[in-house]
């Protein structure tokens, strides 16, 4: 049975409502992972529609075609958000189905798709957060070098341009980029995600154009809707050295550098982290009068994403970097689905660390969850593990804002399970599960217990 918030409130449990008034709860998702419908109504391809067709990418070969039909379901998702008594909802647009061609002509159906998600979003009193750019770039582009071309300061500019002055009428949080350094070190330098490029010389201008559009982008955002909250999402990991020498710790003040501050500190003014990491100086190649100035923005929130620590170890062999990380699984430590370890002080640590850039604002863990292999039983999955993470990470992040770090939401990854990009549909990370044969929704008990938290109603205990 969930704890009554009256019935039960000791030292060390805490509601909703400790969190302060004005705190942002909500959920995640992104367009690629959950809409489906590829070229439906004249939505141009995107790069990940392209990727996930080629054989041995994505595991068993799965790709997004339907996904979770966000697209034809946005209605039935939204209400069942709002009857969990979730009040925001972070999702993502996809650029190539309201501008196919990647730039010039709109295509009036995606535009009258986001605004029917807005809408109903605001009918249902669940407040939408819109993320720009969550990795589905128009493929088109791609074959003009995608991040690698500079162009894309032109071409990102545009797409921001027509979201703001279409949709900013009634969205208020925006974020521009999701994870860049996923973007850019998956997709451009290891190959692992699309367009599956690889090597440093795609990397390094990814990374480059990539920090320019984040600013540029914000500052579009802030030029067209005057009374908006603007962000950028970070994925970031506490990252801690495995042996106590100087070897393994500068090794892991290398992967800290390029982990959690190689996107965030030149928007801050403060360059790339070429002290660090000296081969970032080849970015200098890419760099055109004016840009230091051009990477900064002044956001009115960060966007944390959290979900594991890495423990790291010097190693001779590893380009650029010279260290690796010593897998959860060989630490024998407790791990998600995804293979990664289970350690909620990390987002402790992290909110920490971000918070304590001299310049930085406001907060936002703007994802944070697990997957685990759920089960559906007579309509019910019981997932305490996956509570017992939600709960156990709330608990630093409280801890957190108790020691003053400004941090003021929490959005969980994700709503509905989606499709975890090149692991496919098998990590499930859902607080509603999705039962891919018939697209039906279910409650996991993890949403249930989320959705009497968030109604002051259950403890954290
Ligand atoms: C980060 C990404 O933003 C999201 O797309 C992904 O599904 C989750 N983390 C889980 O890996």
């Amino acid at each position: 049975m969930y704890l009554k918030y009256s019935s039960y409130k000791s030292a060390n449990s805490f509601v909703k409502d400790d969190f302060g008034k004005d705190f942002h709860w909500g959920v995640s998702t992104a367009a690629f992972q959950t809409e489906g419908s590829p070229i439906a109504d004249g939505k141009g391809l995107s790069i990940w529609d392209v990727f996930s067709t080629k054989k041995g990418r994505i595991y068993q070969n799965q790709n997004a075609e339907v996904a979770c039909d966000f697209y034809h379901r946005y209605e039935e998702d939204i209400k069942l958000m709002a009857e969990m008594n979730i009040p925001n909802f972070r999702f993502s647009v996809s650029w190539s189905r309201i501008i196919p061609a990647g730039t010039g002509t709109i295509n009036q159906a995606g535009i009258d798709f986001y605004n029917k998600v807005i809408d109903c979003c605001l009918v249902n009193g669940v407040e939408p957060w819109i993320t720009l750019y969550h990795w589905d770039l128009p493929n088109i582009l791609e074959e003009k070098g995608g991040w690698t071309n500079r162009k894309i300061l032109e071409w990102f500019s545009e797409y921001v341009t027509v979201c703001a002055q279409k949709f900013g009428d009634r969205v208020k949080h925006w974020m521009v980029l999701n994870e860049p350094l996923v973007f850019t070190g998956a997709g451009y330098f290891l190959g692992l995600h699309a367009p599956g490029k690889k090597g440093i010389k795609n990397f390094l201008p990814a990374v480059h154009h990539a920090a320019l559009c984040q600013s540029i982008g914000g500052r579009i955002l802030k030029r067209i809707i005057r009374d908006s909250r603007i962000g950028t999402t970070f994925s970031s990991t506490l990252i801690e050295p495995y042996r106590k020498n100087k070897k393994d710790e500068n090794a892991a003040i290398r992967v800290d550098a390029l982990v959690n501050r190689l996107f965030i500190e030149p928007s801050l003014g403060m360059g790339y982290p070429t002290m660090e990491l000296p081969f970032l100086k080849k970015i200098d190649k890419y760099k055109h009068k004016g840009d230091e100035e051009l990477l900064k923005f002044d956001f009115d929130f960060i966007g944390i994403q959290n979900y594991t620590r890495e423990i790291i170890k010097k190693s001779w062999f590893v380009p650029f970097i010279k260290a690796t990380n010593v897998k959860a699984e060989k630490r024998k430590v407790p791990t998600t689905q995804m293979g990664w370890e289970v350690y909620p002080p990390s987002i402790y640590e992290i909110l920490r660390k971000f918070g304590n850039y001299d310049q930085s604002k406001e907060l936002i863990v703007t994802e944070n969850g697990a997957a685990f292999p759920d089960h559906l039983t007579d309509g019910n999955v019981n997932d305490t593990n996956r509570k017992k993470f939600i709960k156990k990470h709330l608990q630093e992040v409280l801890r957190a804002k108790k020691e003053g770090v400004n941090v003021r939401g929490y959005f969980v990854w994700s709503f509905t399970d989606n499709f975890e990009w090149a692991e496919g549909y098998k990590p499930r990370f859902g607080l509603v599960y999705i039962d891919y044969k018939t697209q039906k929704r279910s409650i996991k008990s993890s949403g249930i217990w989320y959705s009497e938290f968030l109604k002051n109603a259950s403890s954290l205990r």
